[in-house]
C-alpha cells in the first residue's frame, strides 16, 4: 500500500502528517511512504531526510494523489484536494464530521473511504492514535510560554542582590489534556499554580503536578468517554462568580474549558477582567470555539482593561517540529491498526474503525460520538 503525504495548504499550517521515522516503522506492515516535495520543510523535515529514511519524493500534489492508495493530512482537504480523490482511495485527517457534513458528503461522493482521526474513541488502546490529546499537549505547553512572555513579571521566585521577586500566580481553568500540560509547564517555570475543572476526578491529577485545586463546590457530569457535560445555568453563573475572585488574584490565567460540540463556556466575564491587576495576562485556548473569556478576540492578542488577552488559534502549528512528530506517531498507530499485509482491512465490529470511518463505498456513515 502506498501512503501519500501532501504539503499542507491551509493558511499558517506548518505541520506535516508523517515525519521521517515513519517509513521504517510502516514498511513492516507493507506500507510505502510517498511525500510531496517540500511537505515537511516548514516543520524542519527536508525531502532529503525523508528520502534517506526510505520515503519516495513525489514532485507535486496531483502526482501524489494519483499514486497514493491512502492520503494522510494534518488539516481537512480543500475543495481542490477533494477533487483529486478517486474511487477506492482512502483519506486520514481530522474532519469534524458532525460539523462538516457537506465536506464528508463530497468526499463520499468521490468514492473515497475517509477516516476522521479526530473521532478516535477515547479508550486506552487508542491512546497512541489520539491526535486531540497530542496536539492539546502542545497547545497547553505553548499557552504557558505565551503567558510568560506577555507578562511583565518573572514566573519563578528570585532572590537576587536587587531584591526578592515573588513568584507569579497562575490559574488554569479546565484541567483536561491541555490544562494539565499547562499546569506542569507553569510549575516547571516556578509559578505558584492553582486550577479548576468541573470534573472532580481531576483534583488528584492537578495536585500530583504540584498545583492547588480550587474547591468551588461546583461539580458537573462526565460522559462515558471522559468529557465534561454542560453545567446548568445556575451552576454556570455561580462558577463565573467564584472564578472572578480567583482571577483577580492571578497574574496569568490559562483557560482550556471545552464541551465537545458546543460553544466554549464563558468563565471569565468582562467584569472579572476589570477586577484583574493591570499587566495581567489571559491566554484563552478555547478561542477557536468562542473563548472562555468574554473579551477574547479569536485569532488575536488584544489589550482590554489593562489586561493582555491572547486569543491566538492554531498553537500546535507554531511548534511544528514536535507537533508533527507526535501527530505522525498517532497516524502511524492508526495505520498499523487499519492495514494488514499492505491492504486496508475494514472491521466495522472494531470500535476504532467504527469510530473513525465516516465515509465508505460512496456514502457517509453514521457514527457514534463520545
Ligand atoms: P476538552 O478539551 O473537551 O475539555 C477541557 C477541559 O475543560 C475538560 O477537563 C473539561 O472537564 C473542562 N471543562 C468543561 N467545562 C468546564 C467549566 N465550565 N469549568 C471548568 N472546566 C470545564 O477535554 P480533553 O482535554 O480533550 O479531555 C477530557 C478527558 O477525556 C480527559 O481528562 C480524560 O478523562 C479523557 N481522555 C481520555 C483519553 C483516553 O483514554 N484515550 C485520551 C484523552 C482524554
Amino acid at each position: 500500500m502506498k501512503v501519500g503525504i501532501p504539503k499542507e495548504t491551509a493558511a499558517g499550517e506548518r505541520r506535516v502528517a508523517l515525519t521521517p521515522d515513519a517509513p521504517a516503522r510502516l514498511s513492516a506492515a507493507g506500507i510505502e511512504v510517498l511525500v510531496e516535495s517540500g511537505a515537511g520543510a516548514a516543520a524542519g523535515f527536508l525531502d532529503s531526510s525523508f528520502a534517506e529514511a526510505g520515503a519516495r519524493i513525489v514532485p507535486d500534489v496531483a502526482a501524489l494523489y494519483a499514486e497514493s492508495d491512502l492520503v494522510a493530512k494534518v488539516q481537512r482537504p480543500s475543495d481542490a484536494e477533494v477533487a483529486l480523490l478517486r474511487d477506492g482511495q482512502a483519506l486520514v485527517c481530522p474532519l469534524q464530521p458532525l460539523v462538516n457534513t457537506d465536506l464528508v458528503a463530497a468526499i463520499a461522493a468521490r468514492g473515497a473511504t475517509a477516516f476522521s482521526i479526530d473521532t478516535i474513541p477515547r479508550i486506552s488502546r487508542a491512546q497512541s492514535m489520539d491526535v486531540l490529546s497530542s496536539q492539546a499537549t502542545v497547545a497547553g505547553y505553548k499557552a504557558v510560554l505565551l503567558a510568560a512572555t506577555s507578562l511583565g513579571k518573572f514566573f519563578p521566585m528570585l532572590t537576587t542582590a536587587a531584591g526578592t521577586i515573588p513568584p507569579a500566580r497562575v490559574l488554569v481553568l479546565g484541567a483536561g489534556v491541555a490544562g494539565l500540560q499547562a499546569i506542569a509547564t507553569a510549575r516547571r517555570l516556578g509559578a505558584v499554580v492553582s486550577a479548576f475543572d468541573t470534573r472532580a476526578v481531576v483534583k488528584e491529577q492537578v495536585e500530583s503536578l504540584g498545583a492547588t485545586f480550587l474547591e468551588l463546590e461546583i461539580e458537573g457530569g462526565e460522559t462515558a468517554g471522559g468529557y465534561a457535560t454542560e453545567l446548568s445555568e445556575e451552576q454556570h453563573r455561580r462558577e463565573q462568580e467564584l472564578i472572578a475572585s480567583a482571577v483577580a488574584d492571578s497574574d496569568a490565567v490559562v483557560t482550556t474549558a471545552a464541551i465537545p460540540g458546543r460553544r466554549a463556556p464563558v468563565l471569565i466575564t468582562a467584569e472579572a477582567v476589570r477586577s484583574m491587576r493591570p499587566g495581567s495576562v489571559i491566554v484563552d485556548l478555547a478561542a477557536e470555539t468562542g473563548g472562555n473569556c468574554e473579551l477574547t478576540s479569536p485569532g488575536e492578542t488584544v489589550e482590554r482593561e489593562g489586561v493582555t488577552i491572547v486569543g491566538l488559534t492554531g498553537l500546535p502549528s507554531t511548534m511544528p517540529q514536535d507537533a508533527s512528530r507526535m501527530y505522525s506517531r498517532n497516524v502511524q498507530s492508526l495505520l498499523l491498526h487499519l492495514v494488514k499485509d499492505g491492504e486496508l482491512e475494514l472491521d466495522f465490529d472494531d470500535e476504532i474503525t467504527r469510530g473513525t470511518c465516516i465515509a465508505h463505498a460512496g456514502r457517509p456513515l453514521e457514527r457514534v460520538t463520545a
